[in-house]
């Protein structure tokens, strides 16, 4: 390593999970690396979820490790691994809002919880992180009355409330208007570059990987089956990439 070659932020080395019969995990290895935005595409149960479960600590595996910022997670009791979470912030699909709070309380729920902010500190937060997606002066309305978009960015302003080191998407775009999406993936490219946090989504929409990806992964049947950026990401030869990238309704993945 050199001077210049940044650290491994989140490895993951031979997970294996299976629930029941069902094996969804098959020795999946993947490196996300400080200050990059990896994405992970995958057909519908292919194990995204799964994986990103795995990366936070609520999901462990059969075999394998899975270390952040070189801590193996598996050495953490329930504290430990509750206080290691502050590291992260989530953004689940939907946004994942409490329905009966309001956008100031959505946003700062953990920060009330777990810091001794004064409440002028905290609502200057709230401003701050509603600003950083976007959303500036929605503080008193309620989830119901904002669009899907503007839930998912206040899901954001709430995940990066506490300062995380790791920002992890899951389906950050799925459900959303071709426009909505694209400023949700703009968003997503700007938290990046303003807060330098290291970004892993997962999604299967090629067109958000390729514009918020620094590198793109590819899971299938259970492993990292491809791991490039972008533009040679679309270039490889592999048949299974080519139809996921072109969409295709027959190819290998059936
Ligand atoms: N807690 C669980 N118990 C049993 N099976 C589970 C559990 N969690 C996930 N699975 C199974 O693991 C497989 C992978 O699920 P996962 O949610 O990771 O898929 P995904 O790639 O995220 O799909 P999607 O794109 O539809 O969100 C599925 O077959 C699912 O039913
Ligand atoms: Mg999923």
């Amino acid at each position: 390593m050199n001077a210049h070659s940044r650290a491994t932020k989140i490895r993951l080395t031979g997970i294996e999970k299976s629930f029941g019969d069902k094996v969804v995990l098959r020795g999946l290895d993947l490196e996300v690396t400080e200050g990059e935005s990896l994405v992970v595409i995958g057909g519908s149960g292919s194990g995204k979820s799964v994986m990103l479960k795995h990366v936070i600590g609520l999901l462990k595996p059969d075999r394998g490790t899975v270390e952040v910022d070189g801590v193996d997670l598996s050495t953490l009791g329930y504290r430990e691994i509750t206080r290691f979470r502050r590291r992260y912030g989530m953004a689940f699909q939907e946004g994942a809002l409490f329905d009966s709070m309001n956008v100031a309380d959505n946003v700062s729920f953990a920060l009330r919880r777990h810091t001794s902010l004064s409440r002028s500190e905290i609502a200057d937060r709230i401003a701050e992180c509603l600003r950083m997606v976007h959303l500036e002066g929605v503080e008193k309305k309620l989830p119901a009355q904002l669009s899907g978009g503007m839930r998912r960015r206040v899901g954001f302003a709430r995940a990066i409330a506490r300062e995380p080191q790791i920002l992890l998407f899951d389906e950050p775009t799925t459900g959303l208007d071709p426009i909505t999406t694209a400023q949700i993936d703009e968003v997503i490219v700007e938290l990046r570059d303003r807060l330098n946090v290291t970004c892993l989504t997962i999604t299967h929409d090629m067109i958000s990987a390729q514009r918020i990806a620094s590198r793109i992964g590819m899971l299938y049947q259970g492993k990292i089956i491809a791991l490039a950026p972008p533009d040679e990401f679309y270039q490889l030869t592999d048949p299974r990439v080519q139809q996921f990238v072109q969409g295709s309704a027959t190819g290998p993945l059936g």
